[in-house]
């Protein structure tokens, strides 16, 4: 028997069929039970009457796996229209743990964080999931587009590179046998080196920015459409082709992901097909949001977000229509391969494109002559040297040519009105996660080197400390306060245990003047512990006793504050020699550190 898929069910009424697929729901109404199975088309549902198969299902969670044989019958009620019912059950695969993330909710009553955290699980949501088929359709759009309309060839770029494309300081160093190279920040290089050889040439490509700042539309790795094309009589072919490539994506989209965009509850953006997207100068965008608004960024180099807001308000309000281009930026902004333009050589033929509030694309003409080229990377700081291979193009024949690079994950952003564009990626990259992963604490080690952790991270909190450089601090807390010059109680001992049974170390920190209450850490941290061995202290952190400061996390460690640190004002330590202190604030230290606060300390 073959099986049948969910959407194709009502075209088998009346017959017996084959489903297999996940446990969506299951619940009783009464003396019947309603089962709904996922598979790869959507849901469909089951009717249950027995008895024997009510009990088995109703021991079973979501994402159990089944097999069943059962006849599809018409159903008004059905949401569906169809049903199936007197079904003969194989548990192929039975769950009895309830998944974390409550995935089969329309929506799931959990934050992004939470979501993130538990991405693999949660990607079957069906929101999820039709954000993801929606942005698949993208690609497959973007790819149709190119091939049958534009006439260009797909290349293949490498993602490890010799040298950044885009400049600043936004790129990814491996270490590669030995030598320093960089993750792809766009694949431009090799786009214009393919120019040379098929005249127009796109790519879906990876792209990694070591952006540190945590926004709502930055990633550290991501795709670009990217689009690169030689021969054109006046730069703003490039923009025509960008404006072709989103309107016959967003055709596509309606044309092909109806149920998706149900699923969503979301009307795309608006873009009629009629209507030319905007087509605005820099200078003139910046005098638009001051007669808008009053703010003046007329003498900025760069839209603020509140601009590309403003600008494409304008764009709706006075176009009818969710995209506007910025034209003609000043070419200082740009980046080095960007073309001068001809009459005024502070600007450039360069472009971004704005969709409903951010900017999805950049793009432009390039240099195309080798001096000109060679002057670019120079006037940037660069070297020549680093772009040997890049620039042999330019010796032996560059037609004019321009292109741009359309972010993947922002396009998905901001055509579905998605919030946050981590909700565009499938495995989100940033600042606290790899591949949505959180990163977990990482171990500094050595006695200078976590010392200036320490002092960084309360330079970054904006703490205040003092930083005392003194004699050799001894074992004794009494003897050390002294040549501290502070008192006793002010002192915070950190303290590395053992858990006797999983050998887990714990970080506990007390009062210099007390002593720590074993049982009592026991029952806070559910085992026994005992002091770690000095030796093994050494060996694992770069540590000596008496120099280990009270920043566990930074050693990686499960770490708690006694409540009685906080008596005094003033908490010192030493951080991480036997030479040097921190004299803070304790409950500033008590924030930093974000360890858990307890209640083990005895005279
Ligand atoms: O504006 P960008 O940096 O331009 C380039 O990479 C050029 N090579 C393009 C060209 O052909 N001249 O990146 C292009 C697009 C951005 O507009 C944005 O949509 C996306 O790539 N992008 C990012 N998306 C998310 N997170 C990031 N950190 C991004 N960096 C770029
Ligand atoms: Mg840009």
């Amino acid at each position: 028997m073959t099986r049948v898929l969910a959407k194709d069910l009502l075209s088998h009424v009346n017959q017996t069929i084959l489903l297999r697929g996940w446990i969506h729901s299951f619940r009783l109404l009464g003396k019947l039970g309603f089962l709904i199975i996922r598979d790869r088309s959507g849901l469909s549902q089951v009717v249950i009457q027995e008895k024997e198969q009510i009990k088995n299902l109703s021991e079973l969670q979501p994402g159990s796996i089944l097999r069943l044989v059962g006849k599809a019958v018409a159903s008004k009620e059905a949401a569906f229209g169809v049903e199936v019912i007197e079904p003969k059950i194989t548990i192929e695969v039975p769950i009895r743990e309830a998944p974390l993330v409550e995935y089969t909710k329309p929506e799931i009553p959990s934050d992004l964080e939470f979501i993130l955290d538990h991405r693999s699980i949660a990607l079957r949501n069906r929101k999820i999931q039709a954000v993801f088929k929606i942005q698949a359709e993208m690609v497959h759009a973007f790819r149709l587009y190119m091939h049958d309309v534009v006439g260009a060839v797909e290349y293949f770029s490498p993602n490890i590179t010799g040298a950044s494309s885009e400049g600043g300081a936004e790129f990814f160093n491996v270490d590669y046998f030995g030598y320093t190279a960089n993750l792809a920040q766009s694949s431009q290089l090799y786009k214009q080196i393919m120019v040379g050889v098929y005249e127009r040439v796109f790519a879906v490509s990876p792209f990694f920015r070591a952006e540190p700042s945590h926004t709502p539309r930055h990633l550290a790795e991501g795709k670009q459409f990217e689009f690169e094309m030689g021969f054109f009589e006046n730069w703003h072919e490039v923009l025509d082709v960008q404006e072709g490539t989103v309107k016959a994506i967003l055709d596509h989209l309606r044309k092909n992901c109806t149920q998706e965009l149900e699923i969503l509850d979301t009307k795309l953006i608006l873009c009629p097909q009629e209507v030319a997207i905007p087509r605005v100068p820099f200078q003139e965008a910046l005098e638009i949001v001051y007669k808008r608004t009053g703010t003046d960024e007329r003498k900025e180099f760069d839209l603020s977000p509140a601009a590309e807001k403003e600008l494409c308000k304008y764009a709706r309000e006075e176009h009818g229509i969710d995209l506007i281009f910025i034209t003609d930026w000043k070419l200082e902004k740009r980046p080095f391969y960007s073309y001068p333009k001809e009459k005024n050589s502070n600007l450039s033929n360069t472009f971004d494109l704005l969709c409903a509030g951010t900017e999805i694309t950049s793009g432009g003409q390039r240099r195309h002559i080798y001096s000109s080229m060679v002057e670019g990377i120079r006037s940037k700081g660069m070297d020549p040297e680093n772009f040997e291979d890049f620039l042999s193009i330019f010796k032996y024949g560059m037609p004019p040519h321009g292109g741009f690079g359309m972010g993947l994950e922002r396009l998905t952003m901001t055509l579905l009105g998605l919030k946050n564009i981590r909700e565009a990626s499938l495995f989100p990259s940033d600042p606290k996660r790899i591949a949505s992963q959180r990163i977990k604490a990482k171990i500094v080690f050595g006695k200078e080197n976590i010392r200036n952790e320490i002092i960084r991270l309360l330079h970054q909190q904006k703490v205040e400390f003092e930083h005392l450089k003194h004699e050799e601090t001894p074992v004794s807390s009494e003897e050390t306060a002294k040549i501290r010059g502070i008192a006793l109680e002010e002192g915070v001992k950190a303290l590395i245990l053992k858990g006797k049974h999983t050998k887990k170390n714990y970080q506990v920190n007390i009062p210099g003047h007390l002593k720590v209450d074993m049982k009592q850490v026991a029952q806070m941290v559910g085992e026994k512990c005992e002091f770690e061995d000095p030796a093994v202290i050494e060996e694992r952190f770069g540590l000596q006793i008496g120099g280990v400061p009270p920043f566990g996390p930074l050693l990686n460690l499960e770490t708690f504050f006694d409540e009685r640190i906080l008596e005094r004002e003033k908490a010192a330590f030493n951080c991480g020699l036997h030479t040097e202190s921190i004299l803070m604030n304790s409950e500033d230290l008590l924030k930093v550190v974000e360890g858990k606060i307890g209640n083990f300390s005895k005279e």
